[in-house]
């Protein structure tokens, strides 16, 4: 398909690349599934299609209504997109974490945004998902709700999961990605496992999230990592832990380096959860037997959100002094 009704409809689809050169020399084959070419710039444009959708259908949203959700900036990118095709208006509840690019882009296209204080736990009245829920009842808003609302694990079982398939032809052997709320991994990880229950699914983590906790008997206090979009101090309703077979947990160097030799080496230009996922997808990739399994990289968005974080100097140099990345 050359030409779309609208932006929205050229969500999806995006493509797979082979990695020659990152993390060379492996003895399977790592592939990168390129998911910040989307329209809005990452995975979450596709549930962010979806849940509208379906709360339109249900009523739960209507013509010209409010929309509110606590986003990590990319979720509230995708409503933000879909909210201004439709004549809907947004407001985003956003950690102080997340990047100042992102929180600019979600102003320019026309999203109310809060910011929350970091390091509030679940429950607490300051958590952005606390603030979303409340104001969401001041304002007779629809809460989106994308940690535990099924619709967002559901498209990336309907969509993402039978694309990789179709893609692959079937030869996907493993899908690595990482979860904030964990419905890429939930969603597409369950249609590759019922189509071949032999894929295997791994959950990249960054160091400080409790997700990798669930797989080993490490115990984890939540930490502050540098890696935005990924990882979490709570279970969200869509990471689906059966679904998941093993974890690699990835420190702040290791995704900040991947995403640099990502850039280096392939060219592709990723954000911090795409050096994280890369990172764990090729030390995945180095503890697996035999040869040539099919190892899928899923990575959920691009550089340009990150640039006055991980690609500009300055915050590099305060949050990791002495370090050179290349
Ligand atoms: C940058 C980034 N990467 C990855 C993810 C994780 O995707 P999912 O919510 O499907 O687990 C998110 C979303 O939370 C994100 O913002």
């Amino acid at each position: 398909m050359a030409v779309f009704d609208s932006v929205v409809d050229a969500i999806g689809n995006t493509p797979i690349v082979k990695l020659k050169r990152f993390a060379a020399p492996l003895e399977h084959n790592l592939w990168a599934k390129l998911e910040f070419l989307n329209p809005g710039g990452s995975v979450k444009d596709r549930i962010a299609k979806n849940m509208i959708a379906q709360a339109e259908r249900d009523g739960r949203l209507k013509p010209g209504g409010w929309i509110v959700e606590a986003t990590a900036g990319n979720t509230g990118i995708g409503l933000a997109m879909v909210a201004a095709l439709k004549g809907y208006k947004l407001i985003c509840i956003v950690s102080q974490k997340v990047s100042k690019d992102k929180v600019r882009l979600l102003e320019r296209l026309g999203a109310e945004v809060i910011v929350s204080p970091t390091g509030k736990k679940v429950g607490d009245p300051d958590h952005f998902m606390s603030i979303a829920k409340r104001l969401s009842d001041e304002r007779g808003a629809w809460f989106v709700d994308q940690f535990f609302n099924p619709d967002n694990a559901q498209v990336h079982y309907e969509v993402t999961g039978p694309e990789i398939w179709e893609q692959t032809e079937g030869k996907v052997d493993a899908i690595v990605a990482g979860a904030g709320t964990g419905g890429t991994l939930s969603g597409a990880g369950k249609f590759l496992k019922e189509k071949k229950p032999s894929v295997q699914v791994i959950l990249a983590d960054p160091v400080g999230s409790i997700l990798a906790d669930l797989f080993d008997d490490v115990t984890t206090m939540p930490g502050q990592y540098v890696v935005e979009g990924i990882g979490q101090d709570f279970l969200p309703g869509n990471f689906h832990q059966k679904v998941v077979d093993a974890a690699f947990r990835v420190s702040d160097d290791e995704s900040v380096q991947a995403a640099y030799d990502l850039m280096k080496l392939e060219g592709i230009f990723g954000g911090s959860s795409s050096g994280c996922i890369a990172a764990a997808a090729a030390a995945y990739c180095k503890q697996l037997d035999g040869k040539g399994k099919n190892v899928l990289a899923i990575l959920p968005d691009g550089g340009r959100g990150y640039m006055s974080t991980i690609y500009d100097d300055t915050w590099m140099d305060e949050k990791f002094p002495g370090k050179d990345f290349g």
